[in-house]
């Protein structure tokens, strides 16, 4: 446990070190601790910003939090960075203590995207501008801009991973298993209802698969495949443990599960445990996938008990982000790519997407070491 947080606390030590040259203009104060070396460009001086983050349970939104402090805090931001632990009714009074405090600019990645309305309407009539960090906020008009990854593409790229590689006596592939005539098992564990990246996710992942579920080559047995019967609240990693014991106890005491779809590495860390349990072994062992490449995630992929996930650069999810800080405080231009996908039920959000990237066993040194997101000692440890 204490060799974990080791590990998250370097990962986001060496994120925050990396920060030079990921769009940001300011010189490395930050990371070098020298005082003559002065920033080059302090936009953010006598400014906050208040940046409200969902969880520390999972690593991702830790290195989110400090990706985005380092990075404001190199413009001359003050920054107030709170984590509401899952909790919606400790986010809404967080944001109520920000808006009370006077920020100049709310970043919110939400627990819950829909229950934020009143508290959002709050931080409009004070004047204050909101932007939304990786999860839409939902129903309100009071969001300037998004920042995101392509999530409908997350799925895609589950599915893809999974089409291409999914292996049975050595066909591999989903079109191979089906020409010799064979099926595979599938079961699903989707991400949080209250989250609208889990159902984009879904449908991405569903356009891929779909079609084989139809034509009986993918075949899942719990019969478990909609968003409703396979989305977890809250991503809790216990559920996603629990349901997939259920399933192997309900449905495959005959035969094995052949591939786990899995939205979240959380999700795949319970599996692994259900697996487990059950007797699996490296003989029969599933593919499993998740999101997020954190490095619990890539030591098991390099272990080979997790298959793929989806590597998502928090530094540039955090330089983007920050691009819209300093539209809306300082009013510059941000970089933004899209206008059309994400309306929230009330307007269409300006967004900027980042680009998901699957990773495996056979590209993580290329995409994760060489990008210096984790290094080969951290993933050795
Ligand atoms: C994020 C994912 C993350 C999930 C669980 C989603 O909103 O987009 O990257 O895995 O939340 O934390």
């Amino acid at each position: 446990m204490k060799k974990k947080l080791l590990s998250v606390i370097l990962s986001v030590a060496m994120a925050a070190t990396l920060l030079v040259g990921c769009g940001s203009a300011a010189t490395d104060t930050a990371a070098t601790g020298s005082s003559d070396a002065a920033a080059t460009d302090t936009t953010g001086a006598g400014k906050r910003v208040a940046v409200a983050m969902p969880t520390q349970s999972s690593e991702r939104w830790i290195n989110d939090g400090a990706n985005m402090k380092a990075q404001l805090e190199e413009l001359g931001y003050e920054v107030d960075l709170q984590y509401a632990e899952d909790d919606v009714q400790m986010q809404v009074s967080q944001i109520e203590n920000m808006i009370a405090a006077g920020a100049n600019c709310l970043v919110i990645a939400a627990v819950d995207s829909s229950a934020l309305v009143n508290v959002e309407a709050q931080a409009k009539d004070a004047g204050i501008p909101i932007i939304a960090y990786d999860r839409l906020l939902m129903d309100t008009d009071a969001v300037s801009y998004y920042a995101t990854f392509d999530n409908k593409g997350v799925g895609t790229a589950i599915g893809e991973y999974i089409k291409a590689n999914a292996t049975k006596d050595g066909n591999k592939g989903l079109d191979a298993v089906k020409s010799a005539g064979l099926t595979m098992n599938v079961e699903f564990l989707m991400g949080s209802p209250d989250d609208n990246n889990a159902l984009m996710l879904y449908n991405g992942l569903m356009e891929v698969l779909k079609p084989y579920l139809d034509d009986g080559t993918l075949v899942c047995k719990s019969g478990r495949t909609s968003f409703e019967d396979t989305c977890i609240l809250r991503w809790s990693q216990e559920t996603a443990q629990q349901n997939m014991e259920n399933y192997l106890t309900g449905f495959y005491a005959d035969e094995d599960i052949d591939i786990v779809a899995s939205a979240f590495d959380g999700f795949a860390y319970g599996a692994k445990a259900a697996l487990e349990g059950a007797g699996y072994t490296s003989e029969n062992w599933p593919m499993i996938t998740g999101q997020d490449a954190e490095l619990m995630a890539t030591k098991n992929i390099i272990a080979g008990s997790q298959t793929m996930s989806i590597y998502k650069d928090t530094r540039l999810l955090a330089s983007k982000c920050v691009t819209m800080v300093e539209a809306v405080v300082n009013g510059s231009e941000p970089e933004i790519n899209d206008t059309e996908q994400y309306n929230n039920g009330k307007i269409t959000v300006p967004s900027y997407l980042c680009t998901p990237v699957a990773v495996d066993v056979n590209n993580y040194k290329e995409i994760i070491v060489d990008g210096g997101y984790y290094t080969e000692a951290q993933l050795s440890e």
